[in-house]
């Protein structure tokens, strides 16, 4: 059972990373190998759209760090992924990373490697639950459509300080259940 994280914060050590590293521990907890990988430390092409990927196998044409994350989510079970909230959408890190799943997308890949399980997390500096709450649904109901399974959505509010997720430990408690939600779901 392996499951992957990915980041999708600039900020390192920020509450993205820790929350997204808390679902890991949940996973690993209960007996996952993880892996997490920091998107904003890799090299990410925007799709180009050339439905390279449509004609051989989900193969996709742009030879970067993309590469390396579809073939690690060949061989894992599940991923969580994580952003922060930059004006009311996910980061530019986390949609490049997004749009390149399009390669897999209808092209065999769940039949071949299994339907992955997944969780969302978002962390956002207004304190207000509800603002984002239209966008983190259709952003759910969107991984559901590509032919992920996601298990669960967390978001954490008045995340202003790198780091003010620590103080929160209902939050944390939650992400790590997750984590184990995500190795259960198999
Ligand atoms: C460029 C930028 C845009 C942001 N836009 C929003 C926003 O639209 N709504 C919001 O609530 N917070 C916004 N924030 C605040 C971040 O979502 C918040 O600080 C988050 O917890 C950062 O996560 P991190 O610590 O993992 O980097 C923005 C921050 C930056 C740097």
């Amino acid at each position: 059972m392996k499951v992957l994280g990915f980041i999708g914060s600039p900020r390192e050590g920020g509450n993205t990373e820790i929350l997204v590293e808390e679902m890991l521990k949940g996973a690993g907890d209960v007996g996952a190998e993880t892996k997490s990988f920091n998107l904003d430390k890799m090299a990410i092409a925007p799709c180009k759209a050339c439905m390279h990927c449509k004609s051989n196998d989900g193969e996709c044409a742009t030879d970067d760090d993309m590469q390396e994350i579809y073939k690690e989510l060949k061989e894992a079970d599940a991923f969580v992924l994580g952003s922060p909230i930059y004006m009311w959408q996910m980061t530019a890190q986390a949609k490049l990373f997004t749009d390149r799943l399009y390669a897999l997308f209808m092209t065999g890949f769940e039949e071949k490697y299994g339907k992955k399980d997944m969780a969302l997390v978002f962390t956002q500096g207004n304190p207000d639950e509800n603002t984002f709450e239209g966008y983190y649904n259709s952003t759910r109901d969107m991984f559901g459509f590509l032919g992920y399974n996601v298990v669960d959505m967390l978001s954490s509010q008045d995340n202003n300080a790198p780091g003010a997720v620590n103080d929160k430990k209902d939050v944390l408690e939650k992400a790590r259940a997750i984590g184990k939600k995500l190795v259960k779901a198999d």
